[in-house]
């Protein structure tokens, strides 16, 4: 009796701590917005900064100091970004769950934005891949801003100069997530049947064309006004989501791509062969399942595969300088190009956010600068 009451008061104590402990990092969280310099900035530029979660309400537009870059760094004076749903979950802190690494009462970082193109302005003493006038296109957090520094060996390559700068800005995440979706989890080979669910959107716009540079034979799942683009992007095959279920085709799949992620886990697998490739990319709007809301189907992914002779599963994309070269080359020739919906200013960040937000965007929302 004696150590099972030792072990009743442990777990207590334990629970008891790990609640003050969540209850202090909450309360002591905080941000540079708690001790606001009252000395304008010396050598100011523009940028989006939010103090606190929420609403794309949230988000200013503030002179704040320009960057120096480090030695390791190149400092870009921006031409163009590029918004992405990760910028809203970014915003809100939702799912909740990844405040655990962005701060849980408010966003340790207050700069929005990862997809830039611009041009250096200058460079760490250390750089030697890159030099004043280079134009070039990345991914770096704090990019809806004037300038950005960047460490020059991380996502950040020369831009192709067919691309405009709003093209090349729009490629980092949403290329990236489709290409390594479709190559690195899904393992596409030629002649593959590969479907893509939520082929209108930022990824999805992605993925069709670089499928169809793999040689896959491509089925693109969208609503009724975008099926002529969808087809224009290269797909063989267009299901009007309006009209048929995919999930209740005859046809099978080596590879589906799921952007949208509105269909069960079983119904993905009737049409997937016998070795298909389920890959999870995202789905959901801001209002869904604010607590782990993305991660509900990847655990039921994790807890399915094992028990089926399909591979299903989730993946994150990871910005890397051999990527953004791989997408540049196709782009330089001709065989991948990005679709632009959507062009606002800086100052309009919030609006770029608030219509990303709808889920209805048809390719990429652009940010451009005087
Ligand atoms: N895992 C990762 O590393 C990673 C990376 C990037 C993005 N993501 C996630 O992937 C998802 C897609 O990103 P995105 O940039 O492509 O988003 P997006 O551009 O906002 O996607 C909007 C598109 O989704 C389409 N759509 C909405 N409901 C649909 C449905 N029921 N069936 C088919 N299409 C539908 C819309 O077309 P209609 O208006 O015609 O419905 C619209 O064209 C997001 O959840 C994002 O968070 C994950």
């Amino acid at each position: 009796m004696k150590p099972k009451r030792v072990v009743g008061w442990s777990a207590i104590a334990i629970s008891v701590a790990l609640v003050l402990g969540v209850l202090v990092a909450y309360f002591s969280s905080g941000n540079t917005c708690d001790a606001p310099s009252t000395a304008a900035p010396g050598n100011p530029m523009k940028a989006i900064v939010y103090c606190d979660y929420g609403t794309a309400d949230v988000l200013r537009l503030e002179d704040i100091e320009k960057p120096n870059p480090a030695d390791d760094e190149i400092l870009v004076r921006i031409r163009a970004a590029a918004v992405n749903p990760l910028d809203w979950h970014t915003m809100r802190g939702t799912p909740y769950i990844m405040r655990i690494g962005s701060g849980l009462r408010k966003p340790k970082v207050t700069r929005l934005g990862v997809d830039y193109a611009g041009t250096v302005e200058a460079v760490g003493r250390n750089v030697t891949q890159f030099k004043p006038g280079d134009d070039v296109f990345g991914g770096r957090t704090g990019a809806l801003a004037e300038y950005v520094s960047a460490r020059a060996d991380r996502a950040v390559v020369l831009k192709p100069a067919n691309l405009t700068f709003e093209q090349a800005a729009s490629v980092p995440v949403a290329a990236i997530t489709a290409l390594q979706g479709l190559r690195d989890k899904g393992k596409i080979q030629p002649g593959q049947k590969v479907l893509i669910n939520g082929a209108s959107g930022g990824v999805g716009t992605f993925a069709v064309q670089i499928a169809k540079t793999f040689g896959a034979d491509v089925t693109g799942v969208c609503s009724t006004r975008n099926v002529e683009m969808v087809r224009s992007l290269g797909a063989d095959q267009v299901i009007d989501y309006t009209r048929e279920d995919y999930t209740r085709s005859e046809q099978s799949y080596d590879v589906i791509l799921d952007n949208v992620g509105n269909r069960a886990l079983l119904d993905n697998r009737r049409i997937l062969n016998p070795d298909g490739k389920y890959v999870l990319i995202g789905g959901g709007g801001p209002d869904d399942g604010r607590w782990i809301g993305p991660f509900v189907k990847p655990i039921g992914a994790l807890v399915l595969s094992p028990f089926v002779s399909q591979d299903m599963g989730m993946m994150l994309a990871d910005l890397n300088k051999n990527d953004l070269t791989f997408l540049g080359d196709l782009m330089q020739e001709g065989k991948v190009t990005p679709v632009i919906d959507r062009r606002y200013r800086l100052s309009e960040a919030p609006e770029a956010i608030r219509y990303l937000e709808e889920g209805r965007a048809r390719g990429k929302v652009v940010i451009t600068f005087e």
